[in-house]
């Protein structure tokens, strides 16, 4: 059996100050990796500290660093800080993401505007920027939505602007055949964090619990275990979409 670890590799997670990004952060530091902690708002600039202690606590290595990743510039500096920390990069993880729920006729073009640049270009340039820094043998992770399986109204412009990346997903990986680099995305179901909430209703909790297996939300922990499989012996998948998230959706 190929055994593939994270001791001492180089992970740079974008979104790591809390929620999913902050629990992949705290466990591939459990195996040994040096985790590049980035965050966006100031407000996240405390999760992200604690997120790096926590790694560090772990027994990983951790640095943090603020970017807005809709900005190509700052993609690149986020890349440029990982590599001076830590001489290389392994692997990267990209949750940034960002929500709206509402009738396509009422989406504004601010609205549309901001929902690409964080789902979509932020993660086009993200890819690109992995694809050029990581070593032979990485690994690249982009986090989307299980709402890409889904035949529903509200979630235009989420879905929308997160589905470019599989495209982006399948092209990346097959242009990096010869250096060993999976590039994948994990679609998880609706994720018990504060990110999902404040766009849904008690109504339409209700019904994404319904869709699921044992009427559960999906929750982080039950993500983090791919997400570490891709980045270690799960190599060999590649070019894919895994929707995790208890049936809620299938394709
Ligand atoms: N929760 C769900 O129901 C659910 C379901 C399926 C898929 N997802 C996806 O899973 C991912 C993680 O979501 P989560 O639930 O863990 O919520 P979350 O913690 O709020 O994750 C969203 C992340 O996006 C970052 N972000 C937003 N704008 C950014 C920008 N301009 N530049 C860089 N980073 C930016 C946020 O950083 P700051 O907070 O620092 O701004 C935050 O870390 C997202 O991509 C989301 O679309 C979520």
């Amino acid at each position: 059996m190929p055994s593939r670890t994270l001791k001492d590799k180089v992970v740079v997670i974008g979104g790591a100050s809390k929620n999913l990004g902050g629990l992949i952060a705290r466990e591939v530091a459990v195996d040994g990796a040096k985790v590049v902690v980035h965050f966006n708002s100031p407000s996240s600039k405390e999760g992200a500290q604690q997120t790096a202690e926590a790694v560090k606590a772990a027994g990983g290595e951790a640095i943090v660093h603020e970017a807005d990743l809709t900005q190509v510039s700052e993609v690149e500096g986020l890349f440029e800080v990982a590599v001076g920390a830590f001489d290389k990069v392994d692997c990267v993880v990209n949750t940034a993401g960002m929500v709206l729920k509402k009738p396509l006729t009422e989406v504004t073009e601010d609205e549309y505007d901001k929902m690409f640049a964080v789902n979509s270009k932020a993660a086009f340039f993200m890819m690109q920027e992995a694809a050029k820094r990581v070593e032979d043998g990485g690994k690249i992770v982009t986090i989307v939505t299980s709402l890409l399986a889904a035949y529903t109204g509200l979630y235009s412009v989420y879905a929308g602007s997160k589905a470019p990346v599989e495209h982006f997903t399948r092209a990346l990986s097959k242009e990096l055949f010869g250096r060993n680099i999976s590039v994948n995305n994990i679609a998880p179901g609706p994720m018990d964090t504060g990110f999902f909430y404040p766009a849904e209703t008690e109504d339409s909790i209700a019904y994404h619990k319904s869709s699921a297996m044992n009427g559960e939300l999906t929750k982080i922990e039950d993500i983090v275990p791919y997400v570490k499989f891709l980045l270690t012996d799960g190599w060999w998948l590649n070019g894919q979409t895994l929707f995790i998230n208890g049936g809620y959706t299938t394709r």
